[in-house]
């Protein structure tokens, strides 16, 4: 056992009661009424830095959540690594369908996880993963085995939309240089399958609203005679997708990057099983665009999908009512080369378009962002895959993910660098779900990964 392997082991139990701690505190960024939580949640995560070894550590007030920011600086000429995490979390409702509570964080065994996993919202996503990389910095400074400079920014509005830190590292530039971005807030294939995150879809959020009469109605006296909001909403919402699950919006596709046969052949080496996957879902069979395999649909595929559809009576028993208004909450994932807010227009001008002239429509973009793909050619990559080598006995494999993380496509814009993705979690780990986990051997395997990454970047940047 090497040096970094005894002291994760010496450390164990205070390394996943430190985590547990943070987890104890409901950061919902979304929900108002978390705003003391989340400050609370910031103020933990300056302290660990600080206790971590950070030489400087810094709330960063903005319009809105603050953003830690912490660094340890020991050379100049040697190439600094730039952290980035969330501190946020997504709401934890609906709250009936967890098995233990969602701030009492508790390690329970599963068949994906031996050797337990923690039971909380925001132990993947992102508190654990984040908090790897505390652990990681305080290993190699408690034990002068920090090789290069070190900076990190931990954000507390990632799970709504990143709006205070696109305000900040424009305004940072120089605080924020670096030589390269480390993030964990992706998953990996599975705990003996290690993978790298090479792309990240980006997204386009909005919100519809149609309105028929100006009153709810009787809809015996009224029904069959005025637009019911809520027929023409699904009816228009149905005409999205064609038969072949092709989106319909014109231009939707005009600039999505096509793989070429061979990066498509490349793609479908990665293991995947289709039976274990529809089982894990209770599901019969997928479903989705026509000409593209699940790993393709989920990923390098743009998407349409309904988050949330309301209107009329929805309480118990029956209301004959025709409703004034219908509203949907609407997620396009977008792959690179598709600008968000070009897809957003194209959205709006299009939902506009086919709504007959009995209902008023309106559309209101939420917040957006460009996909990313990381390049496999430089040497954070190498540094990366050759860290995994080193843990996990195996060459990582590249995976594009369906998730987004918009703000890492504003890093390289203002800041010039790229980012690398080392996600240790598991698709299984229900993030933004109920009983949200993260399993402890994934939280060690990470935080034993991390210091690999910085002393092999360091000797190839040189
Ligand atoms: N960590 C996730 C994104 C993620 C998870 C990417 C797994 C790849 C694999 C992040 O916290 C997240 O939830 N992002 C949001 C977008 C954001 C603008 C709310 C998402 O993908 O829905
Ligand atoms: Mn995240
Ligand atoms: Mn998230």
């Amino acid at each position: 056992m090497n040096s970094l392997q005894s002291y994760i082991k010496n450390n164990k139990n205070r390394f996943l009661e430190e985590l547990i701690e943070l987890l104890k505190i409901p950061s919902v960024s979304a929900d108002k009424a978390f705003k003391k939580d989340v400050l609370l949640t910031a103020d933990f995560v300056l302290n660990s830095l600080q206790k971590a070894g950070c030489d400087h550590v810094e709330v960063c007030e903005t319009p809105g959540y603050p953003i830690i920011y912490g660094e340890k600086i020991i050379d100049k000429n040697l190439p600094t690594v730039l952290v980035y995490g969330h501190y946020d979390v997504q709401p934890a409702d609906p709250i009936d369908l967890w098995d233990s509570p969602p701030f009492e964080p508790i390690i329970k065994k599963t068949d994906l996880h031996p050797e337990g996993a923690i039971y909380a919202r925001g132990a993947c996503d992102d508190k654990g993963q984040m908090y790897m990389h505390v652990k990681a910095l305080e290993y190699m400074t408690a034990t002068g085995n920090l090789p290069c400079n070190v900076k990190f920014m931990i954000e507390g509005e990632e799970e709504v939309g990143s709006e205070s830190l696109s305000w900040f590292v424009p305004r940072n530039k120089e605080k924020l240089a670096n030589d390269v971005i480390l993030i964990s807030d992706t998953g990996m294939i599975a705990n003996d399958i290690p993978s790298i995150t090479t792309g990240l879809r980006g997204l386009s959020y909005v919100e519809v609203e149609i309105t028929g009469p100006n009153r709810d109605l009787h809809s015996g006296l009224y029904g069959g005679a005025v637009a019911n909001p809520i027929n023409i909403l699904t009816k228009m919402i149905a005409s999205l997708h064609d038969e072949n699950n092709h989106i319909t919006i014109p231009g939707f596709y005009n600039d999505v990057e096509d793989l070429s046969k061979d990066e498509r052949a490349e793609m479908a080496k990665a293991p995947f099983s289709l039976e274990n996957y529809k089982k894990a879902l209770d599901i019969d069979s997928v479903y989705g665009e026509e000409g593209y395999s699940t790993n393709e649909r989920n990923a390098i595929r743009p998407t349409l999908d309904v988050n949330g559809i309301w209107g009329g009576y929805t309480g118990e028993g029956a209301k004959t009512v025709i409703a004034s208004k219908a509203y949907a909450k609407i997620s396009m994932r977008l792959v690179p080369n598709q600008d968000w807010k070009t897809i957003t227009e194209l959205f709006k001008n299009h939902f506009e378009s086919i709504a007959p002239k009995a209902v008023k429509v309106k559309v209101t973009p939420h917040h957006g962002g460009q996909g990313y793909v990381t390049p496999t050619n430089n040497i954070a990559y190498q540094a990366a895959s050759k860290a995994y080598e080193t843990t996990f006995g195996k060459t990582p494999i590249p995976q594009r993910s369906g998730g987004s993380i918009p703000i890492v496509a504003l890093f390289e814009q203002e800041l010039k660098s790229k980012t690398i993705l080392m996600g240790f979690g598991l698709d299984s780990d229900a993030i933004h779900s109920p009983n949200e986990h993260f399993g402890v051997w994934n939280y060690l395997k990470g935080i034993e990964t991390i210091p690999y990454f910085y002393l092999n970047f360091t000797k190839l940047y040189r």
